[in-house]
């Protein structure tokens, strides 16, 4: 496979090497040959979208900050997996921050190309809790032509991935789906 296939990987959660990260993380290395580019959204600093829809108008976005190389991975990734837990019943605020932001990628290209995304996301409760989480991240990136897959975590049902090799092999299987 050549080095030109770039993985963007964005991590929602604060946790570095928790369910969702670690899991996005072995399907993202599990794609041979690819260039994986993690981006642990809660080691940057930037801010919420103001809404000011100069980015509607055409205009660049004028909020400079840590997001907009995450935003250019996003726009030109070969393949995107999103990882995100469960909080209270949907994303984490951090995951709706970069969300909000990535407002202009759906006004600055009316057709962007068809590519694949993995949406993992992980609950206490069990997996049957994160559904419409998923499911709401799976729409919104289908409106930008990702044909998403979506892995179902539960600490409940399986313990930490860390410690689940069927879990992690499952990831792992997933993200080799992401170029067929
Ligand atoms: C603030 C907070 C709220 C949570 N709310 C829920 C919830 O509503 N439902 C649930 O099943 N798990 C909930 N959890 C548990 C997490 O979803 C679960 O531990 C998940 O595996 C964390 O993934 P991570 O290790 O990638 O951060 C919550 C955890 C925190 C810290």
């Amino acid at each position: 496979m050549s080095m030109s296939r770039m993985i963007c990987v964005i991590l929602s959660s604060p946790s570095r090497k928790g369910s969702t990260s670690t899991l996005a993380v072995a399907a993202a290395e599990a794609v041979e040959g690819a260039e994986v580019r993690i981006h642990f959204l809660n080691g940057l600093k930037f801010r919420d979208c103001q809404g000011c829809h100069l980015c509607k108008q055409g205009k660049p976005c004028p909020l400079k900050d840590d997001l907009v190389p995450v935003l250019d991975d996003l726009r030109n990734c070969d393949a995107l997996i999103v990882a995100a837990p469960v909080y209270f019943g949907r994303a984490t605020g951090l995951y709706y921050m970069y969300e909000d932001r990535t407002f202009k990628l759906y006004t600055e290209q009316k057709e962007p190309p068809a590519r694949n995304a993995l949406v993992i996301v992980s609950s206490g409760a069990p997996v049957e809790h994160g559904k419409p989480t998923a499911e709401r991240i799976k729409r919104i990136l289908e409106r930008r032509n990702f044909s998403t897959s979506v892995l179902l975590h539960s600490t409940r049902e399986h313990g930490l991935p860390k410690d689940n090799p069927e879990m992690l092999e499952k990831a792992r299987e997933m993200g080799r789906t992401l170029f067929p």
